[in-house]
């Protein structure tokens, strides 16, 4: 839905925090598996009770979760779209991006490939899913 800026996604992926402290290699093996689009200022990104994709990590921008009881606000380094990945679900929440923002985009047929190969970064998305299902 958003727009292809054609923007390296190699050099997005080394300024996402998440992704630092990660070989040269393997920053390469993350960026072959994601693409790089800029959503606009109120593009809705997830909805609610949709089928999942795809994940999605920001790069930069701002980017709102619209949860109860207050929205929860997202920018460079989290990433969002991973519980319908993970539990084969459909989307938990309305997400809408607040600013112009640079996201990195995994495709679900991706994704296990990603997880299978970054077991600790598995390990976050896991951690951090849980602890959104139980917000
Ligand atoms: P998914 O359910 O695939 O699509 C909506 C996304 O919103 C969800 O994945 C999470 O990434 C995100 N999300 C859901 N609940 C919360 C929460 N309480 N805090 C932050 N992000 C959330």
């Amino acid at each position: 839905p958003a727009l292809d800026l054609g923007l390296d996604p190699e050099q997005l992926v080394a300024g996402v925090p998440l992704f630092q402290g990660l070989s040269q290699d393997r920053i390469q093996a993350i960026a072959a598996l994601l693409k790089s689009e800029l959503a606009l200022p109120g593009e809705n990104l997830c909805r609610k009770g949709e089928t999942g994709d795809a994940m999605y990590f920001v790069s930069s921008g701002a980017i709102e979760v619209r949860v109860e009881p207050e929205p929860v606000m997202l920018g460079s380094g989290d990433f969002f779209g991973e519980i319908a990945l993970l539990k084969d679900a459909p989307r938990t929440a309305d997400v809408v991006a607040k600013t112009f923002s640079d996201l990195l985009i995994l495709e679900r047929r991706d994704f296990q490939k990603l997880l299978d190969a970054n077991p600790d970064l598995r390990k976050t998305i896991e951690t951090v899913a849980e602890e959104r299902l139980s917000a």
